[in-house]
């Protein structure tokens, strides 16, 4: 089966839903930002302070290029995977891509309580971090919205998106 990819905003729920997924579809689980920490040892907080942001994408993009061929697994990939180079378009022609979507209100209360530090939003207050959202989620839908699938990450139904997934048409799931 092809690699099923899960994109969408930080915090919508990529790693945290799609371990459950991968296991309803019986697949294997690759979170591209744990994978990026153990190549690299290092956080990706640190990894942004010591090398910046630009580095980050191209060895992101590296880690996902390697995915691509992979087969019988769920990609978790990091918010903004997606939004640079010819990455979108690689994942739609090796895979099937699922945008986990969610407004901005919702995304800021998961991120504001969250406890994994993410470097592009670090020390926002919650004003700033709702204009943040709201500005660069209109800038990455551009992106996220190229999926095949779009699902509601606040009502999440992991059943319902794994058989969509199954049964998308022309979604070559044996080979
Ligand atoms: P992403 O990988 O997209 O950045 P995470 O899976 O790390 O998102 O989730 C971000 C935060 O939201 C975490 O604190 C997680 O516990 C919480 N979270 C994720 N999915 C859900 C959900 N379906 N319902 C409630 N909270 C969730
Ligand atoms: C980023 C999202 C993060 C991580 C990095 C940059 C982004 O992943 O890749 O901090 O640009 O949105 P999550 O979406 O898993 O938090």
């Amino acid at each position: 089966m092809k690699p099923v990819f899960l994109v969408g905003f930080m915090g919508s729920g990529k790693s945290t839903v799609g371990k459950k997924l991968a296991t309803a579809l019986n697949l294997n689980f690759l979170d591209i930002d744990t994978v990026f920490e153990e190549k690299y040892h290092m956080s990706i907080q640190a990894f942004f302070e010591k090398y910046g942001e630009p580095l980050f994408r191209k060895f992101e993009h590296e880690i996902l290029l390697l995915t691509c061929t992979g087969q019988n697994v769920l990609v978790s990939t990091g918010g903004g995977t997606p939004c640079f180079g010819n990455s979108m378009e690689l994942m739609r022609q090796h895979g099937l891509t699922v945008y986990l979507s969610m407004p901005p209100a919702a995304l800021a209360s998961r991120l504001l309580n969250a406890k994994r530090v993410r470097p592009l939003i670090q020390g926002m207050s919650e004003t700033e971090l709702l204009a943040f959202i709201t500005n660069k989620l209109t800038e990455r839908e551009a992106f996220y919205l190229k999926a095949h699938l779009i699902a509601d990450a606040i009502n999440f139904d992991i059943q319902g998106l794994a058989n969509k997934i199954r049964e998308y048409p022309n979604f070559d799931a044996k080979s």
